[in-house]
């Protein structure tokens, strides 16, 4: 599922509008599942963008809203009136950019400049990466299928809180399986996946933590890309090859394709 812009990003506000107007269901669920956003609908149509060229789009307006006086606000991301009556703030901007792709396609380089940029435009964002994670949060955890999907469930966990708070979360893991992605997709209720796309074997001869030639040798078992899937992600809303940009030139067609897809004020 995808989230779309009726009823995703502007659902914060919109759905509490339409609540009050016609019969408060849409607010009711919302109000049932804890999550002013996640009780809207969402539509399986969305961008697929190629290094930057939209070729599709219903990509939600984050944190666009319809105001108090009936006005649309991008600037003020979102404020508006929750189904309770409570004025709702920055938490409308809250998204999550999830970066997929081989271990050396350069995820974590592109996630943590992307934050670092986020940051300096005075957006609230906070970068989850695969390596940190597991570090603080997943002891006993390996890279077995189901391991990974625990991985991934904690990340969305903390990204889904996060969001709730308007924090743009960025999240750098091999998330190598669609099923796991999807599931993110589906719990997060504004989301872009971003497939950070490079060949096995340019990941290969990068081989920044040594980790393949282990792998070669038989040395770690499961690894991503050698003894172990990585499903490419067959709709992402944008992807990124590693091997022909620099990791700059990945940050700002990212940074292009928030500024065309999301209101997040990045023009200043
Ligand atoms: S995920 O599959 O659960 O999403 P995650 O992104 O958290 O993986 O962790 C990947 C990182 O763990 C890699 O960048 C690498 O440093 C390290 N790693 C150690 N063993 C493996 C393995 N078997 N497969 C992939 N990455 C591994």
């Amino acid at each position: 599922m995808r989230a779309d812009g009726e009823s995703s990003g502007i659902a914060q506000v919109g759905a509490a509008a339409v609540a009050d107007d016609r019969t408060g269901a849409v607010c009711d669920q919302a109000a049932a599942q804890g999550n002013d956003e996640s009780g809207a609908a969402h539509d399986d149509a969305a961008y697929r963008v190629d290094d930057g060229t939209a070729v599709a789009s219903n990509w939600p307006d984050v944190g666009a809203g319809v105001t108090t006086d009936g006005s649309v606000s991008r600037a003020d991301v979102g404020a508006g009136v929750t189904c309770d009556g409570r004025t709702t703030g920055v938490a409308d901007q809250g998204m999550t950019i999830w970066l997929t792709g081989l271990s050396g396609a350069g995820k974590s380089t592109i996630a943590s400049m992307l934050t670092d940029r986020l940051t300096k435009l005075g957006i609230a964002a906070e970068w989850l990466d695969g390596d940190e994670l597991r570090r603080a949060l997943g002891k006993g955890l390996g890279f077995s299928r189901e391991d990974r999907f625990e991985n991934i469930r904690r990340a969305v966990y903390l990204a889904d809180m996060l969001n709730r708070h308007g924090v743009v979360t960025v999240v750098s893991l091999i998330s190598p399986y669609t099923e796991m992605r999807d599931y993110a997709r589906q719990t997060l209720p504004r989301f872009a996946e971003v497939y950070v796309d490079c060949a096995l074997e340019v990941c290969e001869s990068r081989d920044v933590k040594g980790l393949y030639a282990k792998a070669r040798r038989s040395e770690i078992p499961s690894f991503t890309g050698i003894s172990d899937p990585y499903e490419i992600p067959p709709g992402p809303e944008l992807t990124l090859h590693t091997a022909g940009q620099t990791p700059e030139e990945s940050v700002n067609t990212l940074l292009a394709w928030l500024t065309e897809h999301t209101s997040l004020k990045l023009n200043q």
